[in-house]
């Protein structure tokens, strides 16, 4: 599943020792495994190779040049939902043919920079939108290619904050309204509509939720061409899962294997795919480290107060999330076999790992069962990559964290830990 494993009873990512990661860097850090980065890539391109799909990488999930760099170098194309990502995907080197482009709010300028850019597809996700694409597109006597983000109303049995394509979201055109929409808009000489999208929500465990919506996509599809409408590229969007505990998502394999048997008699027929995971690349790449600085106890309760909280990685406190947490150097009979929720060692014990704000918001983990820790131990938040750094902020002015890149024995710092004077600089 990844590259972080413990040698010698001390975490390594790949060849690399985690403690002498945060020695050099400074904690808390996020460490990215770039073996892992492009074997996860790879299982993807591999798994649905039968569709060659556009493999699209949501940069919103990790962001970071190198990052992105590294999938570049893959031949992973960016799916973007803002005109900063789309500037990175570009600084990254991704080429404006592999970028798509979603979102529910483009402005005008993060529009013409789209078509400035001459990106391979706007997903639209309104009439109002697609009404202004095609003005500004004739404005600027462009051309460029949209899909309709529909809304297929399935249900993927996720988080509610992430749950986006079931009626009452903000997301897409219901699918019941596509065919008016494409009556509406299908001609339009500037704005060439010739695709479907799909996004259902992220992390969907299961694969019905895709072979439903993707049924329902390639049933409208036929509709649609039937209508004679040019209908050439079908996105089915992310969301497939990661690795939180160990074995717990479906593998790439068995995502493909429930949907590509359904999309492969429209793939022969010309079909373009597109996908856009982000999770399920970058999720098991990466970890955060983060030093105990106090250990507390009050009443029956302890805490092991770090100097990482919801500032550097807000999915517990946002979504209820689990990240496995463990110390780097654990006492031999503490070395996991398995990340899971319970583990069953002799001598654990009970404990809040919280930061360092000022809320009782701000915690990695509640009650749980982990080796005895002590000030000054270091601890990896494991399966971090992936809406960690992205999600980062500065709250209680606390400086962002670094980002390391491990390449076998090698590392690289690909963002450097921010200064106090960094917080200040855009208000000097
Ligand atoms: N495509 C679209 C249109 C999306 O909105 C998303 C994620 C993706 C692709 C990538 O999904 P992925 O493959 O990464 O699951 N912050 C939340 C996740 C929000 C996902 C938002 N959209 C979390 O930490 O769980």
């Amino acid at each position: 599943m990844d590259h972080f494993t413990y040698e010698h009873g001390s975490l390594h990512c790949e060849r690399t020792a985690a403690e002498a990661i945060a020695d050099a860097v400074g904690s808390p850090c996020y460490v990215y495994s770039k073996a892992t980065l492009v074997e996860h890539h790879r299982r993807i391109a591999e798994a649905f190779a039968a569709v060659q799909p556009l493999i699209c990488y949501s940069v919103k999930s990790c962001g970071n040049l190198s990052v992105c760099r590294t999938l570049v170098e893959c031949g992973a194309g960016m799916d973007v939902v803002s005109g900063g990502e789309l500037y990175r995907a570009r600084a990254a080197g991704c080429s404006p043919e592999g970028i798509v482009y979603a979102g529910v709010g483009k402005r005008d300028d993060e529009i013409a920079a789209a078509l400035d850019a001459g990106i391979f597809l706007l997903n639209v996700e309104s009439e109002a939108e697609f009404e202004n694409i095609a003005r500004i597109a004739r404005e600027k006597n462009a051309t460029c290619r949209c899909a309709l983000r529909i809304n297929p109303d399935v249900d993927p049995k996720t988080h509610r904050f992430t749950t986006t394509g079931t009626k009452e979201t903000k997301f897409g055109v219901d699918i019941d309204r596509a065919r008016a929409f494409f009556r509406a808009y299908g001609h339009d000489k500037h704005a060439r509509l010739v695709g479907l999208h799909l996004h259902i929500g992220s992390p969907v465990y299961t694969t019905d939720p895709y072979q439903q919506a993707v049924r329902k996509a390639l049933a409208l599809r036929e509709e649609l061409l039937a209508e004679g409408f040019e209908v050439t590229v079908l996105d089915v969007g992310g969301g497939f899962a990661a690795d939180y505990e160990t074995g717990r998502s479906p593998s790439a394999a068995e995502y493909a294997r429930a949907i590509v048997p359904i999309l492969e008699p429209a793939v022969r027929a010309g079909l373009k795919i597109v996908l856009e995971p982000g999770r399920s690349i970058v999720a098991n790449a990466g970890i955060l480290l983060t030093r105990v600085q106090y250990v507390k106890r009050s009443g029956d309760k302890t805490f092991a107060i770090c100097d990482a909280g919801m500032n550097a990685l807000l999915r517990p406190s946002h979504y209820d999330a689990f990240h496995f947490i463990w110390p780097t150097h654990p006492d031999a009979a503490f070395v996991p076999q398995t990340r899971t929720k319970e583990p069953t060692m002799q001598g654990l014990v009970q404990m809040d790992v919280v930061g360092p704000l000022c809320e009782t918001g701000d915690y990695l983990a509640l009650d749980r069962a982990m080796p005895p820790v002590e000030r000054g131990d270091l601890l990896a938040v494991f399966t971090a990559g992936a809406y960690g750094m992205s999600m980062a902020s500065r709250y209680n002015s606390s400086p962002l964290p670094a980002e390391v890149l491990v390449d076998g024995e090698r590392f690289t710092v690909v963002r450097r830990r921010e200064t106090y004077e960094d917080l200040v600089a855009h208000e000097r």
